[in-house]
């Protein structure tokens, strides 16, 4: 991958700096790479860090030559290790405990909003919030050596990003009660089997496959996916004759793009297209 650094010319005057994040950008291929990067800590995640990934996602949202966006966890140890257990230590009651909650939901369900797909590559513990952070990707790989779980009732509290409700909408409501109540890792294979992650691979490749995966999707053509991410991840929310609505719906949005001309007429004539993004 061309590794283009926060300082590159390109990208310094706008993409700010990042103490807990590392940021690499490939504008030829349209691709952006977040690597939590607290390593010293397992990549768990204190509000400092959900801040930068915040502003961080804003800055990438705004990059209309990045399609495709890949998550993934400094060293090899961990994803990320969870929420600050440190800061859960600190909280001072409900409506603490509540805001704290709130904002990392926030944080990730921007992840899941993004308009281009997110490839969560998990290249090791993935707990608590590290689990649901995965949860919010397009696409999970798993290196084969990761472990996931929703550990925090041994802490005395309950996921508080998103777990109790993505998971469950992923495994089902049971499975996930299970995963929660035990509070137990999953290898990658069993979560592979409960359909947490799409995809098992040798950890030394974890990072390849993950980039290759994000080549092949940043060469659709881009609207077509934002489209499709919107019909699936919103009408899975609805009834079915709604859901088809916001298909035909964005169905129809799809067919104004210029990019509908292009894939088919380079298809008539036996050519590659090329992708305006409108
Ligand atoms: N929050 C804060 N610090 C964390 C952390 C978290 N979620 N997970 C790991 N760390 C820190 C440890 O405190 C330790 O810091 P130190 O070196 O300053 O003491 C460092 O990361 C390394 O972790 P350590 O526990 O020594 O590694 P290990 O190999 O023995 O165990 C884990 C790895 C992941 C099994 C263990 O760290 C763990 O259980 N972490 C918490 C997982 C969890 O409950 N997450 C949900 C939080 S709501």
């Amino acid at each position: 991958m061309n590794r283009v650094s926060t300082c590159d010319g390109v990208w310094g005057e706008r993409l700010a700096e990042y103490e807990n994040l590392l940021i690499d950008l490939d504008v030829e291929k349209h691709i952006a790479v977040v690597t939590v990067n607290r390593a010293d800590k397992l990549n768990a995640l204190n509000r400092a860090l959900l801040a930068e990934l915040d502003h961080a996602l804003d800055e990438i949202a705004q990059q209309s030559d990045i399609h495709v966006l890949v998550l993934t966890g400094a060293g090899a140890r961990a994803f990320v290790a969870g929420a600050d257990i440190a800061e859960i230590g600190g909280l001072k009651g409900q409506q603490d405990g509540a805001e704290f909650a709130r904002f990392g939901q926030q944080v990730f369900s921007k992840i899941e909003r993004l308009t281009i797909p997110v490839i969560m590559a998990i290249n090791g513990y993935a707990l608590g919030a590290g689990c649901e952070l995965a949860l919010c990707g397009d696409i999970r790989l798993a290196a084969d050596t990761a472990q996931l779980g929703q550990p925090e009732v041994n802490l005395g509290v309950i996921p508080g990003y998103g777990g109790t409700q993505r998971l469950a909408r992923i495994v089902g409501r049971d499975r996930a009660k299970g995963i929660i109540f035990t509070g137990e890792r999953l290898g990658a294979e069993d979560a592979y089997r409960l359909g947490i992650v799409d995809r098992v691979v040798p950890a030394a490749d974890l990072l390849d496959e993950a980039l290759s995966l994000a080549e092949s999707l940043a060469a659709k053509a881009p609207r077509a996916l934002a489209l499709a991410k919107i019909a699936v991840n919103e009408g899975v929310l609805l009834s079915l004759d709604d859901g088809l609505d916001l298909e035909a719906e964005l169905f129809g949005q799809a067919v104004e793009t210029q990019d509908r001309k292009e894939g088919t007429d380079a298809f008539l004539e036996k050519r590659q297209p090329h992708w305006l993004g409108r």
